[in-house]
């Protein structure tokens, strides 16, 4: 299957599971659990969110699909995933070994995309994947990413965690 018919298919998928997802918390596992299962070059696929309160503040691993990690909480200080959380702008890293912000997870990873999530403009925590294979995150890629974490972001909104 072509990548741009395997995105749109995967989109729409998503799109149904923002629909029938009662809470943020059903929707992020089952969002984790497709894309990991769907998008072959996704290989680790997971939510940090911000510990509401925390001070300084801290991202916590939420719910991820792929081997365990041993970054389960993240300051924003360190690593991409606090880059994307504390400058609210999507990180795309095609070659992690050249970014000396890289926390390592597996050493298989190759590149990575962090998404953070809004919910009332301000950054909530982010939805972050890694991938085996060098420069997977192609912009339709991106795209797709970014929409997983803006329906993250409404759902925070309208039915709570
Ligand atoms: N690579 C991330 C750490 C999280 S693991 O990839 C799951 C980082 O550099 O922040």
């Amino acid at each position: 299957m072509p990548v741009a018919d395997r995105v749109a298919e995967v989109r729409a998928q998503i799109t149904e599971l923002a629909q029938s997802s009662l809470t943020a918390s059903e929707l992020m596992q089952k969002m984790v659990k497709l894309l990991h299962e769907r998008m072959l070059k996704y290989n680790w696929v997971g939510f940090y969110m911000l510990e509401p309160g925390a001070q300084p503040p801290v991202l916590v691993l939420g719910a991820f699909e792929g081997a365990m990690t041993p970054h389960t909480r993240i300051p924003l200080n360190q690593g991409i995933c606090g880059a994307a959380a504390s400058s609210g702008q999507t990180v795309v890293v095609d070659d992690v070994r050249k970014d000396p912000r890289y926390l390592a997870c597996s050493l298989e990873t190759k590149s990575e995309i962090v998404v953070p999530v809004f919910v009332r403009a301000r950054v909530v925590g982010e939805l972050d994947i890694d991938s085996h294979f060098p420069a997977a995150f192609t912009p339709e890629h991106q795209d797709l990413v970014k929409y997983c974490a803006v329906l993250v972001g409404k759902k925070l909104e309208t039915a709570g965690q």
